[in-house]
Parts: structure tokens; sequence; C-alpha cells
């Protein structure tokens, strides 16, 4: 845990944000694209990340691989064909790909065709496993030494999971603010079930520096909400932001635990995927996962729809004033990226710039 002390609040000028640096998703971080389950041996499935097409998959061994959607010969999509014998086939003229995207025949090439085809390869991306998700990165840069931000992990052992994902018509930055935006909530998840009292009342939150991003931390405080009260007692609620974009909410009772787990996925541009994973460790809950279900989509759509009209009123002019003690973690989140790209432009760690700060706002 960080000590260092509760600074008074310095004003942060209001920002006035550059369009362009609005819309650049961090390039060399990892970003979910799927439950690791909708992933198999058997089929080839086209993935949408940052403007990237891939053909993820997994291999005999169940090892995932991701390669650029494009055959090198005439640019057919690769998800398309098949896999099989541990290698891709084109199915416009045959081609074969091994999952390391190095081209292993070209079936129409006569015995008498001097042509080479071991030079012909496809772009392969690094693929990882974390929290029951996929995670990409399509960074083509160096990687080596490269600090980037850690995988979101678990930390228990889950007997249960819902995830929803929803695609909204939005950047990717304009999507991830809605994650560190206390000021929304009043307004758009306004569901008895989530936000029983109407009223405004004041909150008080201290946030702390993290390795890429910053928590809030709340002791036994929060029972206002019945998500909360369902694993009874007091609960201790933890909700950790990390760059590029995951909200990471880990309520404990005793020894009970649930996590409420957000990631932004950039698919295009104005186009990302929310991705919303409850997890719990106590086995009766899973009685309730086709009400988490239903619930936990009605609260993506929430933000989906106010991101949507907010964007298209970003694209008539893409300036955002952020203002007050409630904007705060919004304006963090653009310094985080800030030094994100500055340290890697460096080829230096991050070094977090955010202090320990307590913050006030109504909801
Ligand atoms: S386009 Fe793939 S083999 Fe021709
Ligand atoms: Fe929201």
């Amino acid at each position: 845990m960080l000590s260092n002390p509760i600074r008074p609040l310095a004003p942060e000028p209001e920002a006035a944000l550059d369009p362009d640096a609005m819309r650049q998703p961090l390039a060399n971080a990892w970003y979910c694209v799927g439950r690791s389950e909708s992933f198999s041996p058997k089929n080839l499935r086209a993935v949408e990340l940052d403007g990237e097409q891939l053909v993820m998959g997994r291999d005999a061994s169940g090892d995932f691989f991701a390669l650029r959607d494009r055959c090198p010969h005439r640019g057919m999509a690769l998800s398309k064909g098949r896999y099989d014998d541990g290698g891709l086939t084109c199915p416009f003229h045959g081609w074969r790909f091994g999952t390391d995207g190095r081209c292993r025949d070209v079936p129409t090439l006569s015995a008498s065709d001097a042509a080479d085809f071991s030079k012909i390869a496809i772009q392969r991306f690094p693929v990882r496993e974390s929290a029951g998700f996929a995670w990409v990165n399509v960074h083509l840069g160096p990687q080596d030494g490269v600090d980037v931000p850690a995988l979101p992990d678990l930390g228990f052992k889950a007997a249960g999971r819902v995830v929803v994902e929803l695609v909204v018509e939005a950047s990717f930055d304009l999507t991830t603010l809605s994650l560190v935006d206390p000021g929304h909530v009043a307004f758009v998840h306004d569901s008895w079930w989530f936000r029983p009292s109407k009223t405004l009342c004041e909150k008080v939150k201290t946030f702390s520096p993290t390795p890429h991003g910053f928590t809030m931390t709340s002791h036994g405080t929060a029972t206002s909400s019945p998500v909360y009260r369902l694993l009874g007692g007091a609960p201790e609620v933890e909700i950790e932001f990390r760059l590029p974009g995951s909200r990471l909410e880990r309520i404990e009772a005793g020894a009970k635990r649930l996590a409420n787990y957000t990631f932004a996925t950039p698919l295009g541009r104005n186009r990302t995927m929310l991705t919303n994973a409850l997890y719990w460790n106590v086995p009766a809950l899973n009685l309730l996962k086709p009400v988490a279900r239903v619930l936990m989509r009605q609260f993506l759509t929430q933000d989906q729809q106010v991101l949507q009209y907010a964007q298209a009123g970003l694209d008539r002019k893409p300036t955002m004033v952020l203002f007050g003690q409630g904007d705060l973690p919004s304006q963090w989140y653009f310094r985080l990226k800030r030094e994100a790209l500055a340290a890697q432009a460096e080829g230096r760690d991050f070094r977090n710039p955010l202090l320990r700060q307590e913050l006030r706002w109504r909801s």
C-alpha cells in the first residue's frame, strides 16, 4: 500500500482536449478480445482490434494464436478458411499457413516451378490468457523491456461467472472515461436495483496511485446497493482503474469474494467493445446467473445509449470541459495515458504522475 500523505487538492486546469489524442487507444497494451472458451481448435474466429483484422483460434494443444486476417496472395480473409492438421488453409487458392504465420504450402505450384514460398509469412500477434479471457497486443514496435500494464487477473477461484459483451459506437477514450466517471451514475444507472435512493448525497473517497492506474477504496461504507448486500455483512470494496481500459471492482466480505470487471476494447474508429464479467466464489450465487445476466446487460446498455449520443455531440465538436472533483478521475485517465506514451517513446519505465488524494462529489 502506498503511504504518501493526502495532498490538498491542487486546482487542475479545465481540459480542452486535443481531438487527435482523444481518439487513439494506447498502442502497446493488452486488450480483451473475448472469453477463453469462445476460441477452439475447431473454429477460426475473425477478431477486430484497434483497426486490425485478426484471425484467431487454438492449436491442438489448446494454445492461442492470432494472425493478421489477410492472405498475402490476394488478401482473402483467412478466417473464412479452415484450421486442420496444425495449419490454416486459405479458401481462395488453398495456400497453407502454420500458426506461426509461415507459408507451408502453395498446392497449385507445379513440381517444375522454382518459386520459393518459405519467405512468405503473415504477421503474428502475441496472445495471453487471464481471468478467463484472451488478450492480444497488436503493437508492432519493440516489446522487450517495455513496461506495459499487467493483465487483470482474478486472485481467487471463481465458483461462477457471468459475462456480458456490448459494442458501443463511440471512441475508445469516451467509452473508457465512463469507467472512471462517478458523475454519470446517478443519472444513467438509476435502476431501482442498483440505486434505490433518488437523492444526491455527498461522497468522499480516497484515491491512490497503482502501478498503471489508481484505486478507490472504501471500508464497510458501501452498503447502499442491493448488489453489495447480497454478500451480507459490511463488504470492503476496492475499485481499480488500470490502463489501457480496465475497471476492476473487488468486493470482499469475510471469505466471500465478488469481482466485477469491465474491460474496454478498441475495435475501430468510434467502435468500442465493453465486456462486463462478474465472478464469485460462493456456489449458491450460481442460482442468480440468469437474473445477473439480465441486470448486467441493462446496466451496460444504459452506458451504451448515452455514450452513443455523446459521441455524436463530440463528432460535431470534439472538445470536453472536465470540471470539478468528480471529473478529476477523467483527467487522470488522460495524464496516465500521456505518461504511458512518453515512457514508451523514451524507452523507460512508467512513472505514475498521480498522488494519493481525497475527492468529493455528489452522487
Ligand atoms: S488469396 Fe489466399 S490463396 Fe489466394
Ligand atoms: Fe456507467
